[in-house]
């Protein structure tokens, strides 16, 4: 390259030396920065000199003045060389020519030659910045086309060899306009092709290059770094668009719902973001806040999932100049198990008739849960041992029917406690208690206390005493268990039930209509009805049977002797009578019985106190001592008779004794007045003994009857020992019916004469001759007792004859 350029010179030179030369002067032009020794130019022959007589001359370079000596001379060839560097910019700067001036001077003689060099420039300096990098501030929100200007890039070179462009390396943002200035300088600026985004980049780097014109071109180059600066134009943003969460319904008052964050790509305070709700409705606005620099929406009220089981809350988000972005927290409220089952009793069927049948439906009930999925599902339940069972019906209810018979007898009220479950974990439950009351019926007739009653009644009682009660219950509800009691009706002798008792219907006091007689009746038997109020009445009845006991109201009778005659009753006692004689015996009969028919006999007066005695319950007179010639022909004994009874009863008789072996030897008895007797007493006697005999007969007839009849017929209670004539009984006995169990619970036995069947027993009938009728017909079941009772009886009839 300098070869070249120094020919090209070389080609030049001669122009510009031949000018010179005609002055003596020579000028070179010569590149810079040649190396030392470099040929400028050959002086002797251009100023025309022997090259010889250089040395000889001393030929050499002189700067003017203290310059600085930048050539020299070759003395051999009269060459100029260089002799120290050239440097164009230190020397001449910016100066478009450059000329070094250098003074050849030859003595011998003195010669004196200039040699002006031209220093060409070559381009040996880059472009250079001022500094290596450029940083450059450019709000993001600067217009497109916006131009920065850039600083220039400075060149030492001069010309061409200066910064004749700049080149921008590529880039998204920046483009570079230059432009040449008049002054020959070029200046640069970056252009805004694309608007600047901080929040995508805030730095761009841009690197321009400075170009110079030199052959080959230099450049120098700066890095450009360009902070973009923040506007706000980011809103907030949320990083999602909508929050779901999910929150149990039980969650405590300051559980943090969820914790929303919105970013702001822009800075400082156009990236400081603030929340808020949207629009809420009231009642939200007391259970939610938002912690406006958190983005915690807190719970500040109580949840109900019932209520309300979703949220869906408007957010917003705003920078601190004012932009606003908007988002949704959707909030699902799930279930908790926090209600319990409702048991709503729909109807009610109280009372129950206690004659429902099984199955039958008393009630409807309705569950309810305001939960939901298992924590609504409930189940229902009654407790055990009682007749009635829940029967699921459509959904959540349930009827309540009865499963068994009901009994208001045996349990009129039932507590049924039902109770619901819930599925949920832990289950919740609740029980309502139904109160059910069986409703009577009248299923139940009056049930008597006693299977049957008996009363005893002293006979002669006042008409209307009371004589027994008797009593039923109904267990059965106010009228249907109210019990009646009421006779029913019969007869009794003859005569209607109602004539001899009444009963008090309320009370079941039975009284006595009549008052009555023993002697005459001595048991019956009546059929009390007890009925209760219900309709149809439901009744029972029981039996009542009323025993008459006896009391002492009969005195004795005396048979025998007849106490009517005096004289007339006259026992013939044998002269040769000897102690214990039997000389005759008092009859006498009661009409009571037992104690009160229990007779004693007693002598209470005697002709001769010590000649008789009396068997105190045989009544049998005997002698007590030998008959002595002494003794009186005639004694009499007045003999009393006396029954046992409380208030014992009596009555008396005298007895005539004649002591004498002859009817005849008693004159005294044929006297008027027992003249009369006496033939009175004859003819009784006859008519006694007729009667016995004829008595005798029929018995003997009867017997052999009842021989021929016993085959067919159980053997009559009847031994035959003493044989009594039916006459005696009384006319309108009949036996009692059902005198069979009395016969059990009473001693009949008639206190006749003890050892009667013993003793010489002469009954004689001779002074009631009416009474002796030929009806011998027994009674059906002729016991003793019944006949010695009927003699009972006919010794009444007598009785007026005793006195
Ligand atoms: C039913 O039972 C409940 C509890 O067992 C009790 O409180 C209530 O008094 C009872 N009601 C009746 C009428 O017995
Ligand atoms: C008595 O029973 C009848 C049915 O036999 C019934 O209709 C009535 O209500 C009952 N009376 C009372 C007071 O319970
Ligand atoms: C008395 O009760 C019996 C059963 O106890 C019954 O057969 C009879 O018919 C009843 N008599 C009357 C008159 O009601």
């Amino acid at each position: 390259m300098m070869h070249k350029g120094l020919s090209v010179h070389r080609l030049f030179l001669p122009v510009l030396f031949m000018a010179h030369s005609a002055y003596g002067d020579v000028s070179y032009s010569f590149p810079e920065e040649m190396k030392r020794g470099s040929v400028i130019g050959n002086m002797v022959k251009d100023l025309g000199l022997d090259v010889n007589r250089l040395s000889s001359r001393k030929a050499r370079i002189d700067t003017e003045g203290n310059r600085k000596r930048y050539c020299d001379i070759n003395l051999n060839t009269g060459e100029l060389i260089v002799a120290e560097r050239i440097d164009r910019e230190s020397l001449c700067g910016k100066k478009s020519s450059c000329v070094i001036k250098q003074e050849l001077v030859l003595e011998n003689p003195l010669e004196s030659h200039r040699i002006d060099i031209n220093v060409q420039d070559i381009n040996d300096n880059s472009p250079l910045f001022r500094k290596n990098v450029i940083k450059l501030e450019i709000r993001e929100s600067a217009d497109l086309g916006a131009r920065f200007l850039l600083e220039e890039a400075h060149d030492a070179d001069i010309g061409i060899n200066s910064v004749q462009n700049y080149n921008l390396a590529r880039n998204e943002y920046f483009e570079l306009a230059v432009t040449a200035k008049t002054t020959g300088k070029f200046h640069s600026e970056l252009v805004l092709q694309k608007e600047l985004d901080r929040e995508k980049t805030h730095e761009v780097t841009l690197i321009v290059t400075a170009v110079d014109g030199g052959t080959p071109p230099r450049s120098g180059t700066v890095a450009i770094h360009v902070t973009v600066l923040d506007a706000n134009d980011n809103a907030p943003v949320f990083s999602q668009a909508v929050y779901k969460v999910s929150l149990p319904e039980n969650s405590p008052v300051d559980t943090v719902v969820v914790t929303v964050s919105a970013t702001d790509a822009d800075e400082g305070q156009n990236g400081e973001v603030t929340y808020e709700f949207g629009h809420l409705s009231e009642n939200d606005m007391t259970i939610f806040s938002f912690g406006s620099n958190t983005g915690k929406i807190t719970l500040i009220g109580s949840l109900d999932y019932e209520e309300e089981s979703s949220f869906e809350l408007p957010i917003q988000a705003t920078d601190g100049l004012g932009m606003v972005t908007y988002g949704t927290v959707v909030i699902e409220i799930s279930d908790i198990n926090d209600n319990a089952p409702l048991i709503v009793i729909t109807s009610l069927n109280s009372p129950i008739p206690e004659n429902a049948s099984p199955g039958t439906e008393v009630g409807i009930i309705n569950v309810q849960d305001r939960d939901s999925e298992n924590n609504g599902q409930v189940r229902c339940s009654i407790q055990q041992n009682v007749p009635f069972k829940l029967v699921p019906s459509i959904k959540n209810y349930y009827s309540l029917v009865t499963t068994g018979e009901l009994d208001r007898e045996l349990l009129s009220d039932y507590n049924i406690t039902i109770t619901a479950t819930d599925e949920g974990s832990p289950p919740l439950s609740s029980t309502k208690n139904i109160h059910f009351t069986v409703a009577d019926v009248n299923d139940n007739p009056p049930v008597f206390e006693e299977q049957n009653y008996r009363a005893n009644v002293q006979e002669n009682n006042k008409p209307g005493s009371s004589i027994c009660s008797v009593s039923a219950t109904d267990p059965d509800w106010r009228q249907n268990g109210t019990v009646v009691y009421s006779l029913l009706p019969s007869d009794v002798n003859g005569a209607p039930v109602s004539s001899f008792l009444s009963i008090n219907g309320d009370t079941g006091v039975l009284h006595a209509v009549r008052s009555f007689d023993y002697e005459q009746l001595r048991s019956f038997q009546v059929l009390v009805l007890a009925r209760d109020n219900g309709s149809p009445p439901l009744s029972s009845n029981v039996t009542v049977s009323v025993f008459i006991t006896d009391e002492n109201d009969n005195s004795p009778q005396i048979l025998y002797p007849s106490p009517e005659g005096n004289s007339l009753m006259t026992e013939m006692v044998p002269k040769a009578a000897q102690a214990g004689s039997l000389v005759s015996k008092v009859i006498a009969v009661d009409a009571d019985s037992g104690q009160n028919a229990w007779l004693s006999y007693h002598i209470i007066k005697a002709t001769d106190p010590g000649l008789f005695t009396i068997g105190v319950h045989s009544g049998e007179i005997r002698t007590q001592r030998d008959i002595s010639e002494s003794d009186s022909m005639k004694q009499n004994l007045i003999v009393s008779v006396r029954d046992n009874g409380q208030s014992s009863l009596s009555a008396t008789c005298a007895l005539y004794l004649l002591i004498s072996d002859n009817l005849a030897e008693v004159p005294e008895l044929k006297d008027k007045s027992h003249d009369e007797s006496s033939s009175k007493l004859t003819f009784y006697l006859i008519i006694a003994l007729v009667s016995v005999s004829t008595f005798f007969l029929t018995f003997i007839i009867i017997i052999l009857a009842v021989r021929f009849c016993r085959r067919r017929k159980p053997r009559l209670l009847f031994d035959g020992a003493v044989a009594i004539p039916s006459a005696y009984l009384p006319p309108n006995y009949a036996d009692v019916e059902g005198a069979g169990p009395l016969r059990s619970t009473y001693n009949y036995d008639a206190y006749l004469t003890t050892g009667s069947r013993t003793s010489d027993f002469k009954f004689i009938r001779s002074y009631n001759e009416g009474t002796l009728t030929s009806d011998l017909t027994l009674k059906k079941t002729p016991s003793v007792e019944n006949i010695l009772e009927g003699l009972g009886s006919e010794a009444e009839n007598i009785s007026q004859l005793c006195t």
